[in-house]
């Protein structure tokens, strides 16, 4: 069994799995998925997924990729020989991988352009007009070829750092600039609340109303705690499989589940009071971070140019990190199956999943009539990333921990062979046997349905 390369500590080992975790799914999609679903009573109901579903998952996987030192597909094959279809499960996390890389290509380039955007003083001329704002970003985003060049030099960016064999030295430059990244949301969040009629916002968030939750909101819900922990789809796998021997894969998830899910909690802080404050509807959809933040900024005098350019920067960084591994987890899985060499396999899915992000972006403004299922392509694209493909693949992954996998195998690697003692390990595996499967398949089957 090939020995992966592992983490030095298990602060790296976190750390890693926090970037991949933390990104534009906290800042850009928690905000404008909660406001669509209706505020507080979404929360609510993502927190329940977040640490009922979303923690254990992310131990499944950890456990499961540290046990088979594979990437997904040969990882299930290696531990259960006898049936190589639950390769499968593994297959289709790479499938949603790939998706979620060209999706994410689109919002990556936004940010980017708000970076353009900031430092040149475009966004800041606009002053606190919400209405020239709001034009502004819808020229921005439908506009056919600008949000088509920024996505380029973004995938151009990730690209040469993997090519250029920089990763390392991005990740250690992106852990010194995320613990960065959140203080800015904090001092954000400082602004939000100060704002005339923040309250509002406040209120939005933190008192549900549950009578706005539906059958789709429960369902977004769980697709939204699957998405920003990057569980269901096979990348907490691959990193499960670079966490030490010693480490404690209990202690690992449960960090990175709570960092994450702080990170979007302030995200919401930031965003909502100044949405109400600033006169817009908190189902604003995609562009709702976009319109809404530049407003914050511009109510900040001259620092606000420069707190904007910093923002958007730290938020691209961000991005470009988990674009990273989005793309690294391709090119391992494609490498391991073909014997291709690694920057074949990365140049390979850099040129399909850009084409494809092109297309994607087209979707918001020259391609907007192309409809499937009456969703535009971007819309389309984003509804399979989160709620079909991720659940389906989480399904398929924790029955294979539940009930398939071989239970002394996953007490052997939960206990460090032995030498922890897991206290916690009753619940746990009711959780993963019982409440996470059912949950997923109540919520995926009833949300198809309404
Ligand atoms: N969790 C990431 C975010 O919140 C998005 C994401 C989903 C991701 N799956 C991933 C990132 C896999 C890296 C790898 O932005």
């Amino acid at each position: 069994m090939a020995q992966q390369k592992s983490f030095s500590s298990n602060l790296g080992a976190i750390m890693a799995a926090v970037g991949s975790a933390v990104g534009l799914g906290n800042i850009w999609r928690f905000p404008y998925i909660c406001g669509k679903y209706g505020g507080g009573a979404f929360l609510a109901v993502y927190l329940c997924f977040v640490f009922l579903l979303g923690s254990v998952l992310m131990m499944s996987e950890f456990v499961i990729g540290r046990r088979a030192q594979h990437t997904p597909v040969k990882a299930f094959q290696t531990l259960y020989p006898k049936n190589k279809a639950w390769g499968l499960v593994g297959l289709l996390g790479i499938v949603t991988s790939f998706f979620i890389l060209s999706q994410y290509l689109v919002i990556s380039g936004w940010t980017t352009g708000y970076v353009w955007n900031s430092v040149s003083g475009a966004l800041a001329a606009l002053g606190t007009d919400s209405a020239a704002i709001s034009a502004f970003f819808i020229q921005f985003s439908t506009s056919p070829w600008t949000p088509v060049l920024f996505l380029a030099i973004f995938a151009v960016i990730v690209l040469i750092v993997i090519l250029g064999g920089v990763q390392k030295g991005i990740e250690n430059v992106s852990k010194v600039l995320m613990p960065v990244l959140v203080v800015l949301v904090l001092v954000l969040c400082v602004r939000s609340l100060t704002l005339p009629g923040a309250g509002k916002g406040v209120e939005y968030l933190f008192s549900p109303d549950f009578s706005k939750l539906t059958g789709e909101g429960v369902l977004a819900a769980l697709g939204q705690a699957l998405f920003s922990l990057s569980v269901g789809m096979g990348v907490m796998l691959v990193y499960g499989s670079y966490i030490p021997v010693k480490d404690n894969i209990f202690k690992t998830a449960m960090w990175i589940t709570v960092c994450d899910t702080l990170i979007a909690i302030l995200a919401g802080v930031a965003i909502f009071p100044a949405v109400f404050s600033c006169g817009f509807e908190p189902t604003g959809g995609p562009g709702l971070v976009f319109l809404v933040l530049p407003n914050v900024f511009n109510t900040m005098g001259a620092a606000g140019v420069v707190f904007a350019s910093l923002f958007f920067l730290l938020l691209m960084v961000a991005a470009i990190t988990s674009a990273i591994s989005l793309l690294e987890a391709l090119t391992a899985w494609f490498c391991e199956h073909t014997g291709a060499r690694r920057w074949a396999g990365a140049l390979l899915f850099f040129v399909v999943t850009t084409a494809l992000g092109v297309v994607f972006s087209l979707s918001m403004g020259s391609l907007s009539h192309i409809k499937i299922t009456g969703l535009t392509l971007f819309d389309f694209v984003d509804k399979m990333n989160s709620i079909y493909l991720p659940p389906l693949c989480a399904l398929g992954t924790i029955i294979f921990f539940g009930w398939v996998m071989p239970e002394e195998d996953i007490k052997d690697e939960m206990s460090n062979h032995g030498t922890l003692r897991i206290g916690y390990y009753g619940l746990f595996r009711f959780l993963a046997r019982y409440v996470a499967p059912l949950a997923l398949l109540v919520v995926l089957v009833t949300g198809i349905i309404s």
